[in-house]
């Protein structure tokens, strides 16, 4: 107990449970000051199973206090599994006790269905609907929104007909009865559905469906079926990005999509694996070849801003050139690279290269690559790297790749890279982050 939080592999910025395995995010909700994050949750080992829902709390985003856990199973095989969270603002369930809405949440109860269950103390403890479950079929995952224009609750569900994986949408006036609206194929589990302004512009607004790898379609919904006005695009380049929720109940002036995903990643012989992946915001932009997700870091990481560096008008010549004095082991790295004159360029991450072959014009780190094309002659990259993680950002996060990689901690180094001729960099910041562990 006194190396809790202190291990050696354990992730100075972003979300692990203490003890056990996670994988994906829960009821992500927003209530009353506080960003509540569920999770799939084995308290007994280090690998799947014995579902429950683990439970942390942020004021910001950034810091997680995890809490007892919030959903127990009803008796073993009945687990706990992947659903959704909603502030019941009109108690049009009935369940609200005192003067405060109720959270309510939709799982899977794997023994008995999709099941509803609600909290009167700020989502620390969760009853039961005695009606439950309130959908049987073959599927799981609810995720249960506000349908705003209809005044009703749409859940999405990951569904299976006959071998065909899809996603069913279900309407309801009170959470409690479900009424099926209709399907759409080629989606497998943990359904995602939202709403988000095109270019920030209120009156253009798109509907975006994903499952579990977060390759999205863009669409119109109506509150019952969802029109894709595009095929698939892909989402994450990465290697570790899985069954990502995004938050219910956030502020109008807030007003942020924000996404939390599973970062399915094995921990060096810790006693808790896997790990969340930074919370991003998602928005939706029109680009070259339509319109499509965005996604970058929450600007609260700045609050973990340690020690700051920046340089500008930098010219690298060509081999591996150490900046120098600047190390670390949590970094915030921000970078505009011009690509001219030059064939590879970007950044060798104690021992991780994060490089951009401009001929080729892909983005790559360990096995995984991504195409992006230079803005302008210039690439712009952000990095947050952790112990156990590199994730990057690409053109002011139109590329994400989020990848798992155990860092040397012997290996502190941050080198900038350039074959093929010197390297202009337009600007460069690099923080040292503090962690968020106590
Ligand atoms: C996705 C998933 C969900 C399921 C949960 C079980 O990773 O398989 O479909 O509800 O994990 O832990």
């Amino acid at each position: 107990a006194r190396r809790l939080y202190r291990e050696k592999y354990r992730p100075g910025f972003h979300f692990t449970s203490r003890r056990g395995w996670n994988n994906d995010s829960n009821g992500l909700v927003f209530f009353k000051g506080e960003w509540h994050l569920y999770y799939q949750h084995n308290p007994y080992g280090i690998k799947w199973g014995n579902m429950h829902w683990g439970h942390a709390v942020s004021e910001d985003l950034v810091h997680w206090k995890e809490l007892p856990i919030a959903l127990y199973p009803q008796r073993f095989g009945d687990w706990c599994f992947s659903g959704s969270a909603v502030v019941d603002v009109d108690n049009t369930g009935g369940f609200q006790e005192g003067g405060e809405p109720a959270i309510v949440v939709a799982y899977t109860s794997t023994g008995r269905g999709e099941c509803i269950a609600y909290s009167n103390d700020r989502g620390r403890t969760f009853a039961e609907f005695e009606g439950n479950p309130v959908v049987e079929h073959k599927g799981r995952d609810p995720k249960v929104i506000w349908y705003e224009p209809g005044g009703h609750w749409v859940m999405a569900l990951y569904h299976e007909v006959d071998d065909k994986r899809t996603i069913a949408f279900y309407t309801s006036k009170d959470l409690k009865a479900w009424e099926f609206a209709s399907l759409i194929d080629g989606f497998y589990e943990c359904p995602e559905l939202f709403e988000l302004a095109v270019d920030g512009d209120a009156g253009n607004r798109k509907w975006v469906l994903h499952a579990a790898d977060g390759d999205y379609m863009v669409g119109a919904f109506d509150g019952r079926v969802f029109t894709p006005e595009s095929g698939k695009h892909k989402f994450s380049h990465g290697n570790c990005f899985y069954a990502s929720q995004t938050y219910s109940g956030v502020p109008a002036e807030d007003g942020r999509r924000i996404q939390i995903a599973w970062g399915r990643v094995e921990m060096p012989g810790m006693p808790f694996n896997q790990m969340m992946l930074f919370p991003v915001e998602l928005t939706l932009r029109t680009t070259g070849e339509g319109v499509r997700l965005a996604a970058r870091p929450v600007r609260e990481i700045e609050r973990l801003h340690e020690t700051s560096r920046s340089w500008e008008d930098l010219t690298v010549p060509m081999g591996r050139n150490p900046i120098p004095g600047v190390e670390g082991e949590l970094l915030h790295i921000r970078a505009a690279l011009r690509t001219d004159g030059v064939e590879k360029l970007g950044f060798v991450i104690r021992g991780t290269e994060v490089v951009y072959d401009v001929g080729e014009q892909r983005l790559a780190c360990l096995d995984k690559t991504a195409p992006v094309s230079p803005v302008e002659g210039v690439l712009r990259l952000e990095l947050l790297v952790d112990r156990t993680s590199i994730e990057i950002f690409a053109n002011d996060g139109r590329v994400y790749m989020p990848m798992g990689a155990t860092l040397p901690d012997d290996n502190k180094s941050i080198q900038i890279l350039a074959e093929g001729g010197p390297a202009g960099i337009e600007s460069l910041e690099v923080h040292a982050l503090r962690s968020i562990w106590p």
